[in-house]
């Protein structure tokens, strides 16, 4: 089998995998989730990731229907149906075969209505399927980013820094971003803030010092974003956490973003404009080394 759905802990098909119309994680985006990635077929970094499932779920008072213990079982459950996956056209070589893992959570069907009480019937699924990670042609030449007109939602509204299935804002950033030919698409705040990316967390390379958005300013605390700072840290880089404006990333010498299937992604476009020298910068090149080592070690700790 290639990708393999457990829903409610019965393994399915992809085509056999459905989901109530009225299942609330569909009409309201009434859920939270998690994008788990394996190394040599095994998760990675997959407590922290449950972690921030159960904190993304107290956040909207969401009950999870499994125990951290029972996600663990059907996570694994999940990963053996799945069986070996065939290597993705231009993988890297570090995700060839690889998995994604995403874990989701809603809080069910019932009768319509906005009142949470209505929901009688909450789902738990882990959805397995091929790891789509940049091509490795990305990683040398590096990508383009956009900063997108529309806003990132505001962290007084739903608390942005859960995980949540609400994710239309995304959904219009990556549309307006592509419109530009852009592979990600970078968020501001009503103040002019930078955030994070649309599905990324994004660093900036200033004097020589590594600067990313403190997490006050409503970001996700992205699990790749905190291995890649402790990594500098290790290695005598300068982390900061400080507010960014977008003329900041422009004029920074380097930049890269972050996530689950990117790792670290060096970014040598923004806004249509070469950022820095056009290249992949020292700084990014050897905190991907890093991150690949620390990779590898995980994986082979197993
Ligand atoms: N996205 N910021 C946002 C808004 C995200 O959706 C993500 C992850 C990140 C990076 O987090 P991490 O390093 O833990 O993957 C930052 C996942 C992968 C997704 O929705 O596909």
């Amino acid at each position: 089998m290639t990708t393999v759905v457990n829903l409610n802990g019965r393994l399915l098909p992809p085509e056999q995998a459905l989901v109530s119309v009225f299942d609330r994680g569909f009409l309201y985006g009434d859920s939270v989730y998690e994008v788990v990635r394996t190394y040599r077929g095994r998760p990675f970094e997959l407590d922290r990731h449950l972690a921030r499932l159960e904190r993304s779920a107290g956040r909207l008072a969401l009950e999870l229907p499994w125990s951290l213990a029972r996600s663990k079982t059907e996570i694994e459950r999940t990963l053996e149906a799945a069986g070996e996956f065939p290597s993705e056209p231009e993988a890297a070589p570090w995700n060839e075969g690889e998995k994604s893992i995403r874990v989701i959570a809603t809080r069910g069907a019932g009768e319509l209505g906005l009142d949470p009480a209505l929901a009688v019937d909450p789902l738990a699924m882990v959805m397995v399927t091929p790891l789509k990670g940049p091509p490795a042609s990305k990683y040398r030449t590096g990508a383009a980013c956009r900063i997108v007109g529309i806003r990132h939602d505001a962290p007084e509204a739903v608390d942005t820094t859960a995980k949540t299935g609400a994710h239309l804002a995304n959904v219009l950033a990556v549309s307006e971003a592509r419109r530009w030919g852009a592979d990600e698409a970078l968020l501001l705040d009503r103040d002019g803030l930078v955030t994070e990316g649309a599905s990324s967390n994004v660093f900036a390379v200033r004097q020589g010092r590594l600067e990313t958005p403190p997490l006050a300013v409503g970001i996700l605390e992205g699990v790749t974003r905190g291995v890649a700072m402790a990594l500098a840290r290790g290695a005598g880089l300068d982390v900061r956490e400080v507010p960014l404006r977008s003329a900041d990333l422009a004029l920074a010498e380097e930049l890269f973003i972050t996530s689950t299937a990117r790792e670290i992604l060096p970014v040598t476009n923004l806004d249509g404009r070469p950022l820095g020298s056009g290249q992949v910068g020292p700084v990014t090149t050897r905190l991907h080394a890093l991150f690949r080592e620390h990779a590898d070690r995980a994986a082979q700790a197993r």
